[in-house]
């Protein structure tokens, strides 16, 4: 924790007493402005993000075919999960975490509440637009004004000078890949707001075409999720998992191998890129070292035992993802059930195994020292996504490429088991927050 705070740095006379209280006034703003990104990423996980999903998917089901649904509600279903529940959880993490863990001047509370606003109105109005395309082209392009206002006053407030540490001392790997994900996710907010306008003015609904929707996806996953969650393990789990030192040069060389990658699917060259990709994660995973054995016991006070294996688990499914997006773009034209496959073993089997692992071993201390409500509903979370990746990946492949007729009859159970798994990721953090029996239950030792 900083030391000096705002208020307590404008009062250049005030005791340590003052300063003590000062600072632990700004500690609970903090926290209070985190549960509230939590809680509104967590609604537009649900609601907007999976109950839609879950829908979409049992129509197809019925259908028995991947195209019955319509686009808008697909790339709705996409958007709320990317920007609405992830995007807002990194918001909220970066605004409480990165001035601390960059011993950085701390920045006017104001900005991480406009962000708040200008980030949830953004992607609200963004959601609405493409499920009820009703007068959609001002809201169209006004949603993506706000999502890119929200993100560049947190780049500005989070980029900002540090204050307790020598100008020359050398910054950590980690930052450099946090802020390459910054890149991805500017780029990816930059193009959606030139295509809503685009789409505003000339286009007949809010729907980007199919491949250029694909395109910009790999951005918004591989170039600015990837990185970012990349960039949190480098920092985080050689603690958490007790693991031996990181390879530095590995993890630069993983940014680079991915942004290539990236850059190659934009470009629409789909077998270089997913080739890259694969490259990209596996030397990140052997940079962090994470199928290593630790030279420490991992730190499990707080959450469940099986913590360690889940995220190894993660980062298998992000090379079982590149691996079948290299299967997929060698037959572009009919292998909608292998990207589908893909796309869902990186979102759900990495992106959101490693929000719940992660998620609810940070969060609580972050809201004001909390322990995690309930260790079990963390490890039936886990288990539930796991089970319903597995299920949907297979049936996917199965179904949408007609290998077995059969496999269409599981995929709706898939998509309840993963529905089921989000509810109660969600349930635990918001008994955790509203909870009141733990809250300053951990020290600050204990919360590293
Ligand atoms: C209950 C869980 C979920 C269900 C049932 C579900 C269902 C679906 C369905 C049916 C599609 C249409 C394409 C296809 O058939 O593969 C889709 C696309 C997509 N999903 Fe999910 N999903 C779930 C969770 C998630 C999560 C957790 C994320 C991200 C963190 C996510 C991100 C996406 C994205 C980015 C797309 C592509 C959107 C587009 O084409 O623009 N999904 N999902």
């Amino acid at each position: 924790m900083p030391l000096v705070t705002l208020e307590a740095a404008m009062e250049p006379s005030a005791t340590p007493g003052r300063i003590f209280e000062i600072t632990a006034r700004r500690e609970r703003r903090l926290s209070l402005m985190l549960v509230f990104y939590v809680v509104a990423g967590l609604i537009f996980m649900l609601l907007p993000g999976t109950f839609l999903g879950v829908w979409n998917l049992i129509s197809i089901s019925s259908h028995r075919a991947a195209g019955t649904v319509s686009a808008g509600w697909i790339q709705a279903h996409g958007h709320a999960q990317i920007f609405g529940w992830i995007g807002t959880f990194i918001l909220g993490i970066g605004y409480y975490s990165i001035p601390k863990l960059r011993r950085m001047k701390p920045f006017a509370l104001w900005a991480p509440w406009t962000s708040w606003t200008l980030w949830t109105s953004g992607v609200a109005l963004r959601w609405t637009t493409g499920v009820y395309e009703w007068h959609w082209r001002s809201p169209l392009s006004a949603s993506a004004v706000f999502e890119i206002a929200a993100f560049l006053i947190f780049f500005a407030a989070v980029s900002g000078h540090r204050s307790e540490e020598p100008k020359n001392k050398p910054s950590e790997e980690w930052i450099f890949v946090v802020i390459a994900g910054s890149i991805g996710w500017f780029a990816a907010l930059l193009i959606n707001l030139l295509s809503a306008v685009y789409l505003s003015w000339e286009g007949n609904s809010p729907v980007l075409p199919h491949s250029f929707d694909q395109r910009l996806l790999t951005l918004e996953t591989w170039g600015f999720l990837v990185p970012f969650v990349w960039g949190f393990s480098a920092k985080w789990l050689p603690i958490f998992l007790g693991l031996r030192e990181r390879r530095t040069p590995w993890l630069l060389r993983a940014v680079a191998l991915n942004s290539i990658g990236v850059l190659g699917a934009l470009r629409g060259w789909m077998f270089f890129s997913t080739v890259l990709l694969l490259a990209g994660i596996s030397a990140a995973a052997y940079a962090i070292r994470v199928f290593e054995p630790g030279e420490r016991p991992p730190k499990i006070k707080g959450v469940d035992a099986s913590f360690p294996v889940y995220i190894r688990l993660a980062y298998v499914w992000a090379l079982v993802s590149a691996a079948l997006a290299i299967w997929a773009s060698l037959s572009p034209t009919m292998a909608a059930g292998i990207w589908g496959a893909s796309r869902h073993a990186l979102t759900v089997g990495f992106l959101a195994m490693m929000v719940f692992a992660v998620g609810q071993r940070v969060l609580p201390a972050f809201s004001g020292m909390r322990l995690l409500f309930s260790t079990r509903l963390m490890f039936a979370a886990l288990l539930f996504l796991t089970l319903g990746c597995f299920l949907r990946i297979s049936s996917e492949i199965l179904a949408y490429q007609g290998y077995l007729e059969s496999a269409w009859s599981w995929l709706p159970v898939s998509a309840v088991v993963e529905m089921a798994a989000l509810t109660v990721f969600a349930l635990n953090l918001v008994l955790t927050f509203s909870s009141r029996r733990n809250r300053g239950a951990l020290t600050y030792r204990e919360a590293a």
